[in-house]
């Protein structure tokens, strides 16, 4: 039996904020965030989009009425939850329609999760053939006004159905995980904003890589000759490029290493566009690689490195199913399209909106005419998500 990832989807916020107008009211060059990082624009989300709301958006954008029949588990992975107790999932659960027998919970290791998330859906596949499993990977990152990762924020959702006899790619049995325990970035609950070790992080992901990379070697005899692309968790594209050529170092043809450059621009496509989304933000290289390359074909072996701060890291293949390209969207580039600009100084008024509860613990938001599905009251403390009708 082969497990794998039947669909994909994405969805990210209304807003998106132009680098160039960054750069120019901090007095950067604008050069270091398009050269120095790769990014040209970031997602911005306002207060009535959550990752909630941007899973359900994703999730919706994928599923049939009948399949939402027969999902029997959904993950949320996040770093940016909204409640220390109930699941993102279960409100995803709700707004979806999902059939009431299935099991929804939230998963975390900061951008790691949403590997972890795959890697128990597939076990229970492989124990439940039949089941069909949500993974959502939601998340929104802050990292505040002038701070330093200030230019790679960014907001997105990802959703994945994962089920036997997948109609996009087949995972291999090839996962090689490490853990360390550093202090490269993390969010104590009292902080909006994450404390980062930004050089020192960079240093992580790249020691990750190389060290994880040397052992799944070990273990699989695989070499990069193996693969055709490699996607790269994407705080943003620059590291993960750094990272690429790190890999280099095996013996490849002129030619292979041309195919994998080509794949690797493919790969980072969208998050160029969008910034750093965490959970979600290895399988939006992922499926920029898939909608945006044009020399992929069924058979193709797929590298994934996966990295979470804290620190867990992943490497794992996946295999392109015949017929893959059917279940993709080609014109995905029109989402991005229709974001409204911010102003710098729209965004820093979105960055600094607050929820402000009356004395019953209630709030009512209503700007939320450019989404599918919003925050639209806390009443008493409760968080009320609705479909926006249009
Ligand atoms: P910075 O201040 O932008 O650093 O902060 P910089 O001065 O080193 O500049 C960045 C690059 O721009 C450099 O390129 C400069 O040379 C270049 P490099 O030397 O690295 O190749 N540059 C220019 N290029 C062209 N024209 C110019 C110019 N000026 C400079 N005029 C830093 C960078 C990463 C520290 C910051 O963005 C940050 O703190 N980011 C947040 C942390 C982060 O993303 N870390 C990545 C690894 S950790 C991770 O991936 C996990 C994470 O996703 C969270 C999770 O797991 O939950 C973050």
């Amino acid at each position: 039996m082969t497990i794998g990832i039947d669909k994909i989807g994405f969805a990210t916020s209304q807003y998106v904020l132009k680098l160039q107008d960054l750069a120019n009211a901090r007095g950067v060059d604008p050069e270091k965030y398009t050269k120095g990082l790769l990014l040209e624009e970031i997602s911005i989300a306002p207060l009535t989009e959550d990752i909630v709301t941007l899973a359900a958006s994703a999730g919706n954008s994928i599923l049939t009425e009948e399949e939402k029949q027969e999902i029997d588990m959904v993950i949320v992975a996040t770093e940016s939850g909204i409640d220390q107790s109930k699941a993102a999932a279960v409100f995803v659960h709700g707004l979806l329609g999902i059939q009431p027998f299935a099991r929804s919970f939230e998963i975390k290791e900061a951008c790691y999760g949403a590997t972890a998330a795959l890697h128990y859906a597939k076990l229970h596949v492989e124990n439940s053939p039949t089941s069909k499993v949500l993974v959502l990977a939601s998340d929104i990152a802050k990292y505040g006004i002038n701070a330093p990762g200030e230019p790679t924020q960014g907001s997105g959702s990802i959703a994945m159905l994962i089920t036997q006899n997948p109609r996009i790619l087949s995972f291999n049995d090839d996962n090689v995980a490490q853990t360390r325990d550093i202090n490269d970035f993390w969010r104590p609950n009292y902080s909006i904003t994450p404390f980062v070790n930004g050089i020192y992080s960079t240093q992580q992901y790249l020691d990750c890589l190389q060290t994880t990379w040397e052992e799944y070697k070990k273990r699989f005899n695989w070499t990069l000759n193996d693969f055709v692309a490699v996607c790269f968790h994407l705080p943003y594209p620059k590291l993960a490029l750094k990272g690429f050529n790190k890999l280099l170092g095996d013996s490849l043809s002129q030619e292979k290493q041309e195919l994998l450059q080509k794949h690797f621009d493919a790969s980072i496509v969208y998050s160029n566009r969008v910034g750093n989304i965490y959970t979600g933000s290895l399988f939006l290289g992922l499926l920029s690689l898939l909608e945006n390359a044009e020399t992929l074909k069924a058979g193709d072996r797929i590298a994934l490195f996966s990295y979470g701060s804290g620190a867990v890291s992943e490497f794992f293949s996946v295999e392109l199913v015949e017929g893959y390209e059917k279940y993709l969207d080609k014109d995905r580039i029109k989402v991005l399209d229709k974001r409204k600009a911010l102003s710098v100084q729209e965004y820093e008024k979105v960055f600094y909106e607050e929820t402000h509860l009356d004395d019953s613990g209630s709030a009512k938001f209503s700007s939320y005419e450019d989404q599918e599905y919003a925050l639209v009251e806390i009443l008493e403390h409760h968080r009320y998500y609705s479909k926006v009708e249009k």
